[in-house]
């Protein structure tokens, strides 16, 4: 058996965790991070690419910001396209904010770097991770890693261990609700090694589904369409997934260029909140404490709000003032809420539910009557590009 002690100790090494443990250490906070998938693993997830300009600032102010400054592509604004037509909304120009294109595995990578280099305690591939006295003054780390037997004494335990992880789970069921809901739809997702046909992400209503073209740099396209709940990667050939996209995003006078599909997959949509993110010494950050759908690409950025909040209540903690860790939870989930009002909307603006006949046509226009008010009011735009761009209240 293998004793331990660290200040915090942290569960799940995905962007939240490693985040925190980078932003703790900057401040002179020992943490341990505990992961059970290995490191290749870990480095090859693909998931969303969009940081609001507070993430952006956030990173750079703690020194992960090099490479995200040459690689990351800065965006002023977004297409919204409905009914053959795009319209453009200007983030800059309405608010003089932006957004920057970088994959989050960029960042995992740039996390990874850092941490190695200043040779950071994370244990990947670990096993049978458990959490223990999570409500006592002195909560507790157990895993195997390399047939040995870990114990980490703790202050704090965070689980930064996303939807399917033990963390969550350790509050007792009659301490936590869970407020969750579905989408009667699928996003199917590509990589194509192809450079992008457009500047800017195009978000795109059409009577088959929402559409949507991104992109992670010069020579890599990432594009996203609607299909159903239950539908299956491997009935979808490439070439009937071009198909499908040339249709919903074209637009007279432009045209999508293809090639080679380097990585394609299916995932459901949900919006989940658990009611509380503290319990005792835990605290929840990231996908562990909530999701969003992908539409907006909030999901990241949201956990970047909390490793700060949970970051500075920490650091707070160890100069003698509690007040910002007794918040941490009230403070997450209200921003939290803003976040998941603002992905359900561009969500249900965007997609297609043709769940109940009688009410498909009804729904879909009403969709298109609102992205109509939308391109033609500046105090809507504002609105979006406010709320997009991640503007901090
Ligand atoms: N023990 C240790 N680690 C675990 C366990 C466990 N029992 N269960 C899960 N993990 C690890 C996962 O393998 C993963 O590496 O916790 C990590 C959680 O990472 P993410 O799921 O990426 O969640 P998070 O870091 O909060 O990132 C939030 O990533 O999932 C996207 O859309 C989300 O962009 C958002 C961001
Ligand atoms: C992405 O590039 O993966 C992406 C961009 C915007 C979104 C969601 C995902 O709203």
């Amino acid at each position: 058996m293998f004793h331990e002690r660290t200040r915090v100790a942290i569960i799940g090494a995905g962007p939240s965790g490693l985040l925190l443990a980078w932003a703790l250490r900057e401040s002179g906070i020992d943490a341990i991070v505990v992961e059970n998938r290995s490191l290749e693993y870990v480095l090859a997830r693909i998931r969303a690419g969009v940081l609001e300009q507070g993430s952006v600032e956030t990173l750079t102010r703690l020194g992960l910001g090099a490479r995200l400054a040459t690689e990351g592509l800065r965006h002023d604004g977004i297409y919204l396209q409905w009914g053959g037509e795009r319209h453009r909304i200007d983030f800059a120009g309405l608010i003089d904010r932006t957004v920057t294109i970088y994959g989050q595995q960029e960042i995992v990578k740039d996390l990874v770097t850092a941490h190695s280099s200043v040779g950071s305690t994370i244990y990947y591939a670990a096993q049978n991770v458990a959490v223990h006295d999570v409500d006592s003054r002195a909560p507790l780390v157990t895993f195997e890693h390399e047939g040995e037997s870990h114990r980490v004494s703790a202050d704090f335990v965070v689980g930064a261990d996303g939807f399917h992880g033990i963390c969550r789970p350790a509050i007792p069921a009659d301490e936590l609700v869970v407020h969750e809901r579905t989408y009667p739809y699928s996003w199917l997702g590509i990589l194509a090694d192809v450079a992008p046909s457009t500047d800017e992400l195009i978000y795109a209503l059409h009577e088959d589904g929402f559409a949507m073209h991104s992109m992670r740099s010069a020579r890599v396209s990432r594009l996203y369409l609607q299909v159903g709940p239950t539908e299956k990667i491997e009935d979808w050939s490439d070439e009937n997934i071009w198909q499908a996209l040339q249709e919903r995003l074209g637009v007279p006078g432009w045209s999508l260029a293809e090639g080679p599909i380097t990585e394609k997959s299916i995932t459901p949509m949900r919006s989940f909140v658990a009611s509380r993110l503290d319990y005792g010494n835990l605290f929840l950050v990231g996908d562990a404490g909530h999701i969003v759908p992908p539409t907006g690409a909030k999901g990241l950025n949201s956990a970047i709000t909390d490793v700060t909040l949970l970051a500075a209540g920490i650091i707070d903690h160890y100069s003698g003032d509690d007040t910002k860790l007794a918040g941490y939870g009230a403070a997450a989930l209200a921003n939290q809420w803003r976040v998941q009002q603002f992905s359900m909307w561009m969500t249900e603006l965007l997609h297609r539910d043709r769940t109940d006949p009688r009410t498909a046509d009804f729904d879909y226009r009403s969709q298109v009557g609102r992205l109509d008010y939308v391109s033609h009011s500046v105090h809507a735009q504002r609105s979006l590009a406010e709320q997009y761009t991640g503007t901090r209240f």
